[in-house]
């Protein structure tokens, strides 16, 4: 079995790959560690709380960390993912948040962690404020990890949230640049947006079977993104692709066969640009002569991939 953790914003593909990790066989959630990212933290909270009932998983610990970045303040992504950052699908009986467990999220992590010392699948698919507090708080964290996977940052300049920033890293550029360079002693693979968008895009054709899943769980994962896919379909800029993100991190940790490619770099993230801050970069020549901090993934067996959405949801 693997022992798995998530670090969540809950927004749409966080939920995706939520509904990946509790219905993995090999997989076994230990805990949810919410942040603030695409929605507050207190919101983040209840979506996952949410998806946990629809899968009737509420033994999964829940844990509220952080609601700011390291540095200024919350910045949200519900333009994308709704108002609520579950696509402002009503909830008719939502969960009470005092199913959150009392303990911080980092001082779950920490815990954790020396509970199941080599052992914890770390995946992060938010800006990495938790993460960066549990090194601040205990640097030997890392090394107790089994390994980590983050969704965030990108390897050739490309943005979603501004030209050059991607999200997860623009959010709180601080804590990504802490994570990137004081994890030391544990793997840290990386699905960076940009093969989100490329080698791991899905078409449309095969997409939408997976949106029709008449089951209980199907439909509530078509609901959550019916609004974003019909958005999408209409733009200007739409392409017969779908892309998502943070399921992909879920499934490098549960199928690490999956992986078809992969390029090892030393990255660190840009404090200070005028226009490129939170931007992740790559030092592919080697210049500043570093050992390499990132594993970065680049391709995925997507046959195996689009069978992981159809396994979770039918
Ligand atoms: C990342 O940003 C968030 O909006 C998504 O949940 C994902 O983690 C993609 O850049
Ligand atoms: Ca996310």
């Amino acid at each position: 079995n693997k022992l798995v953790v998530l670090d969540v914003d809950c927004g749409q593909d966080d939920a995706q790959a939520i509904m990946l990790a509790l219905t993995r066989p090999n997989v076994q959630v230990l805990g949810i560690t919410c942040v603030s990212g695409n929605v507050g933290v207190h919101q983040v909270c209840r979506n996952v709380l949410r998806i946990l009932k629809v899968f009737g998983r509420l033994d999964v610990p829940v844990y509220r960390g952080a609601d700011v970045p390291i540095l200024g303040t919350h910045m949200d992504c519900s333009h994308w993912h709704g108002q609520d950052g579950l696509g402002d699908v009503p909830d008719p009986d939502p969960p009470s948040l005092e199913l959150v467990q009392s303990e911080h999220a980092v001082t779950a992590l920490l815990r954790l962690s020396k509970e199941h010392p080599g052992e914890i699948s770390l995946v992060a698919m938010a800006p990495l404020t938790n993460l960066a507090l549990a090194v601040r708080m205990d640097p030997e964290f890392p090394a107790r990890l089994r390994e980590l996977v983050i969704m965030g940052g990108n390897i050739n300049g490309i943005g979603n949230e501004t030209p050059s920033g991607e999200f997860n890293f623009y959010c709180d550029p601080e804590a990504a640049n802490m994570v990137l360079n004081g994890y030391k002693g544990v793997l840290i693979n990386i699905i960076p947006w940009e093969p989100c968008i490329t080698a791991m895009a899905i078409p449309y054709d095969e997409w939408d079977k997976i949106m029709a899943i008449p089951t209980e769980r199907g439909k509530f994962h078509s609901a959550i993104l019916a609004a974003s896919t019909a958005r999408e379909k209409a733009a200007k800029t739409h392409t017969p692709l779908y892309h998502t993100c943070d399921p992909y991190a879920l499934m490098v940790a549960a199928r690490p066969d999956i992986v078809m490619e992969t390029e090892d770099v030393y990255a660190t993230v840009e404090l200070r640009g005028e226009v490129t801050r939170g931007q992740m970069v790559c030092d592919y020549r080697g210049l500043w002569k570093k050992e390499p901090n990132l594993r970065v993934v680049k391709k995925l067996d997507m046959k195996a991939a689009i069978q992981m959405f159809w396994d979770a949801l039918q």
